[in-house]
């Protein structure tokens, strides 16, 4: 990893903690899920600034070490985008950038193309979505697939929002184990990054209780019908067994003009940590075909 640089900027009128790495010529944003979560469990993305790309990383409103909003009508996607776009001026001033989004991040990047998509060399979706409700109905099918216990408990206990009762939160951890993150041992930034999403309220404002339970603000957000307004190259990557399926990500390669799409077959949703080379291999592809 290269030199890394972290302070606050002001974004929008909010104090927003950032991370840059390296100083290559080649300018990356990553943009980390949740929504809640923090830029920590994005790391192996530096490793791309040991390859000419400066990489920035930093944790939305609400989230991680960043400020607050002033009230609860900023939790939005829309205000998510402006401030995408506060980040990359702050930075980058007219260059154009790369931009990364995994997971929730992945629906903020294509929001953001959407509306900016003049400031982009290129898009990278990460086990992202264009639509919430598909998303959730493929997690369905996913818990419909769990061993019976587990499909049962959280049939049964979420019926009654009883999110934390114990036999709840081990079907979670089942669920989890299979498509979030199958590793034997949790990495500390992924750790550090789940820590902040409870501390902070911003994920069950946004997302809800847990992955698959998705009643914050943003269940109801689709823009599936829009895709086919971006025309910048992007790539689409998605593991096997990843809870937003490869279902999901079929959708975003198929409405996204000559998009290319990897699936990684080891993996689920953090295919950054799965299979750490192979993924930053295939951004850095992406990014080498045309910078
Ligand atoms: N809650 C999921 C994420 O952003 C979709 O990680």
């Amino acid at each position: 990893m290269s030199e890394m640089k972290d302070g606050f900027v002001e974004i929008n009128g909010l104090k927003i903690y950032y991370r840059l790495y390296g100083d290559g010529d080649v300018k990356l944003i990553g943009l980390h899920g949740g929504p809640g979560g923090s830029l920590d469990y994005l790391e192996p993305l530096a490793d791309l600034s040991e390859r000419g790309v400066q990489v920035l990383l930093y944790d939305q409103f609400g989230c991680g070490r960043s400020s607050d909003p002033p009230d609860e009508s900023y939790y939005t996607i829309d205000y998510g985008v402006e401030e995408v776009e506060g980040v990359r001026k702050a930075f980058f001033g007219d260059r154009k950038v790369f931009l990364l989004g995994h997971s929730y991040g992945g629906a903020l990047a294509i929001a953001y193309a959407l509306k900016y998509q003049r400031n982009l060399k290129g898009l990278i979706i990460s086990s992202g979505l264009s639509s919430v409700p598909l998303t959730v109905r493929e997690m369905e099918r996913l818990i419909r697939e769990l061993p019976e216990q587990y499909r049962r408990a959280i049939q049964e206990h979420g019926e009654r929002g009883e999110y934390d009762h114990p036999d709840y939160l081990r079907a979670t951890e089942e669920f989890y184990r299979r498509h979030l993150l199958r590793m034997d041992e949790m990495p500390e930034p992924v750790k550090r990054t789940l820590d902040y999403t409870k501390e902070r309220r911003t994920y069950s404002i946004m997302n809800g209780p847990n992955e698959f339970t998705i009643t914050g603000t943003i269940r109801d957000w689709d823009v599936t019908h829009r895709l086919g307004e971006i025309g910048v190259p992007t790539l689409i990557t998605v593991g096997k067994y990843d809870e937003v399926t490869p279902a999901v990500a079929e959708v975003i390669h198929s409405g996204i003009r000559g998009s290319q799409m990897v699936i990684f077959q080891e993996t689920s949703h953090m295919a950054l940590w799965e299979e750490r080379k192979k993924f930053i291999d295939a951004v850095y592809n992406v990014i080498l075909s045309i910078r």
